[in-house]
């Protein structure tokens, strides 16, 4: 696939069909995504695949907003990081979920970030358990590891528009 239709077909999908990913294909996109760049090679980035139906459903209730839809993704890729090995492991993690998103994109997958990082499971409830903690309860993350985020994934059942056209804003800047 042409990088340029790979980068128009990337959207946030969060319906799936109920085909399920096989694990070659997690792999492959799993090692294609930690080919990302990382602060003075460091490479801090950890990704965990879940396929168990069972932790899908649990992993929907780490936050009151965003996630309800894990239960129907085939797959979500848990995306870490060891703050040991870089004081930039969340800016490390940032970039290998989203070359895990564009992968996915060139095995006909479609993905989908759901956060993490300090957010609580209730979102206005400061005193609610923090999403990382209760993710590492459900999984074997080891726990000095710090969660980005999650990227679910899938087959779409149904065809997102593309992005529209870039139509130049104040976004591009020239000096
Ligand atoms: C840092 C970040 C956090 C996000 N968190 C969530 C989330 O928790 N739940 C969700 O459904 N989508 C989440 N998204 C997806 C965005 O809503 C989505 O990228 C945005 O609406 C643009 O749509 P597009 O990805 O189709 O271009 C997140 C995306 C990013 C980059």
């Amino acid at each position: 696939m042409q990088f340029s239709e790979l980068i128009d077909k990337r959207r946030s999908t969060r319906r799936f069909t109920d085909r399920k990913v096989e694990n070659d294909t997690l792999r492959r996109i799993m090692e294609q995504a930690l080919k990302a760049p990382s602060a003075k090679n460091t490479r801090s980035t950890r990704l965990m695949a879940v396929t168990d139906p069972a932790k899908l459903e649990a992993m929907a209730s780490m936050r009151d907003m965003g996630a309800a839809f894990l239960p129907g993704a085939a797959a979500a890729i848990v995306v870490m990081g060891d703050p040991a090995s870089s004081p930039l492991w969340q800016i490390n993690a940032a970039i290998t979920a989203t070359m895990l998103q564009l992968a996915a994109v060139d095995s006909d997958l479609s993905s989908c970030w759901v956060h993490v990082g300090d957010y609580h499971r209730i979102g206005d409830d400061p005193a609610s358990q923090r999403t990382d903690d209760y993710l590492k309860e459900l999984l074997p993350v080891p726990p000095a590891y710090g969660i980005l985020c999650v990227v679910a994934l899938g087959y779409a059942d149904y065809t997102p528009k593309p992005l529209p056209p870039y139509e130049g804003d104040e976004r591009i800047l020239f000096a």
